[in-house]
């Protein structure tokens, strides 16, 4: 019988075509948003599906999983975070959970790079500055930013992109690389000169702009909260392309209100796509509709990806992103 796979939005077209190529039954859901937990519960009953492809939007908790057919085998997400997959249910339904790591890291990287330079230069906020007409000539004291070179980046999370970004900022702008992390990362220590630290607060510290890039987990939930947030520097900016629920959003706009710290650009957000209205009044905030690794390029081979890990498994080899 032919093998079925549903999706629960559509993605590069990349993955269609290495499926259909497989020999498999693709039906995507038609609808053109994020499907609602009945409506996905209801396409999951429409057919024997032996693979889902769910993306970060949709929540796939033990009630989820739960209702999938019998003849599921594997939850290839079409993204590298897991927060929204409830792993150990999974498998204990015998049903195997893949990601896309790697293929994203220079994307999300150069990305938050981009958000950190932004939030230096200030330059969402001269855009703004431009669109609204107030731009009536060079002004010696107009909007000004402030550098990175030689400054120190604080990284909360040294994986792959915490590194990636480290090496960008280590050899374009001589930062010194500060990092906590579980793990020691004698990789990044030998390639930027890294210095590792056991708590946060040290980091946060010392910091002058802080990247967020741990995975949300219990333990990382609200990690940057008022307290952390009043011990960085009153200049420090603070970067978030990881997942939002790592930052208390309320304590945030609390400390960019006071002036505790100067800014912040923020790629995810806590009740996402809600956004805490507050955070859009203030002009010390750079935000973006958590776009980290959206390239032609990337998003294409994490399409590619899905579809090699749902091909691995289901012809009986190991799928290579298999989540522990
Ligand atoms: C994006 O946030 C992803 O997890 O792929």
């Amino acid at each position: 019988m032919t093998k079925q796979i549903f999706m629960t939005r559509r993605i590069p077209a990349r993955a269609e075509e290495m499926l259909r190529g497989a020999g498999y039954g693709v039906t995507v859901s038609s609808k053109d948003g994020v499907l609602t937990r009945d409506e996905l519960k209801k396409a999951l009953a429409q057919a024997p599906y032996d693979a889902v492809v769910p993306l970060l939007t949709d929540t796939i908790d033990a009630d989820m999983i739960a209702a999938m057919p019998p003849s599921v085998k594997i939850i290839a997400s079409y993204s590298v975070g897991f927060n929204h997959i409830d792993i150990p249910k999974a498998k204990e339904r015998g049903i195997v959970v893949t990601n896309t790591p790697e293929v994203l890291t220079a994307t999300v990287a150069e990305h938050t790079v981009a958000l950190i330079l932004t939030l230096a230069s200030r330059t969402a906020e001269g855009d703004r500055f431009i669109r609204e007409g107030k731009f009536v000539g060079w002004e010696p004291m107009l909007l000004l930013g402030t550098d990175i070179k030689n400054k120190t980046l604080g990284l909360v999370g040294a994986g792959r992109i915490g590194s990636e970004v480290a090496g960008i900022l280590y050899n374009g702008f001589g930062m010194k690389i500060v990092y906590y992390d579980t793990k020691k990362n004698e990789a990044l220590e030998a390639l930027c000169d890294a210095k590792h630290y056991t708590t946060y607060e040290e980091v946060l510290a010392q910091s002058d702009v802080v990247s967020i890039h741990v995975p949300l987990l219990p333990a990382t939930h609200h990690l940057i909260n008022k307290e952390r947030l009043a011990l960085m520097k009153k200049s420090a900016l603070l970067v978030n392309t990881s997942r939002g629920p790592v930052v208390d959003e309320l304590a945030l706009v609390s400390a960019l209100k006071a002036g505790t710290i100067r800014g912040a650009a923020l790629d995810v957000f806590e009740f996402e796509p809600n956004i805490t209205p507050e955070l859009l009044t203030l002009q010390n905030v750079v935000v973006n509709p958590h776009l980290a690794s959206a390239t032609e390029e990337t998003r294409t081979k994490m399409a590619e990806l899905v579809a090699t890990n749902i091909i691995e498994h289901l012809s009986g080899r190991t799928a290579p992103n298999a989540l522990a």
